[in-house]
């Protein structure tokens, strides 16, 4: 009798059939598992897209869910930006320039020494996003932050008005912090805290501050830390400063003041 006669003339309840059953089940599942996750992936992707939209959408106060995300986002203009000269570069096409893969690339990212945002690479070009008024003129720019919380990279965006100083909104639309804490980052009331204050002050110099207590600049550039989650909030405090900084979007803030842009 051959291996395979044996295997089948032995009784359904021994061991060699009971493991044969039980592998062979494991590998369909984990088949139709993975087959599932890969063609479910592009699908993904596009919501991943949709979702980074809406927020940049509500960052700058033009979200409504009862109209169409794309027909609203074709109000946005991507550009995208070399950070240390503050100019729009097109030696990338803004509709498909990957952020995160350009900090990872070498070649056109940089390793921090001085890293308060606690983000190791910073890319020297990102996309930002103009919103102009009916007349063409530049009414809200739209820049993407991002920088480490407690347990996590948080990304998100912060829009800021024409004049390039003052705050529109701030809203991040990934992180890993804890719900009822850091993830409060979320919460409508504390993201209410944001629109009017001030980056820097008359002289020019950086004083938005999250914090419990105000800085000495006054509460225009003051945005309370959350309760309870101090270390989200330095995050925060950290990774705004940061890219509000030389090292990120003051250049490009220079040359939308200077009419330049
Ligand atoms: C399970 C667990 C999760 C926590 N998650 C966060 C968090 O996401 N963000 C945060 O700032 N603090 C978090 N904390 C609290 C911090 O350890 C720390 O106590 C807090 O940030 C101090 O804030 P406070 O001075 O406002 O109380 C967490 C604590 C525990 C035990």
């Amino acid at each position: 009798m051959g291996p395979i006669r044996r295997f089948l003339a032995l009784p359904p309840d021994s061991v060699p059939k009971t493991v044969f059953v039980a592998v062979t089940l494991c590998l369909l599942a984990s088949m139709v598992v993975s087959a599932v996750a890969v063609s479910l992936r592009p699908v993904q992707e596009i919501n991943k897209l949709k979702d980074k939209q809406i927020n940049i959408l509500q960052v700058a106060g033009v979200y409504d869910p009862e109209v169409d995300v794309l027909e609203a986002f074709a109000a946005f203009e991507p550009h995208v930006l070399e950070l240390a000269t503050g100019e729009f570069t097109d030696k990338f096409d803004a509709a498909t320039f990957d952020d995160r893969a350009a900090a990872d690339n070498p070649e056109t990212s940089v390793a921090l020494e001085d890293d308060p945002a606690g983000i190791g690479r910073q890319s020297r070009f990102v996309t930002v996003y103009l919103l102009r008024d009916d007349a063409g003129a530049i009414d809200r720019v739209i820049l993407p932050i991002h920088g480490y919380g407690l347990w996590s990279t948080l990304y998100g965006f912060i829009a800021l008005e024409a004049n390039g100083n003052d705050i529109f909104g701030l809203q991040f639309y990934s992180h890993a912090e804890t719900p009822g804490l850091g993830a409060e980052v979320d919460n409508p009331r504390w993201k209410a805290l944001w629109p009017g204050k001030r980056l820097a002050d008359e002289d020019g110099n950086l004083q938005i501050t999250v914090a419990r207590a105000a800085p000495p600049a006054g509460a225009d550039f003051h945005v309370d830390a959350l309760a309870g989650a101090t270390l989200t909030s330095v995050g925060v405090n950290n990774l705004v400063r940061f890219w509000m900084s030389e090292a990120g979007y003051a250049p490009f803030l220079e040359n939308l003041k200077a009419g330049e842009i």
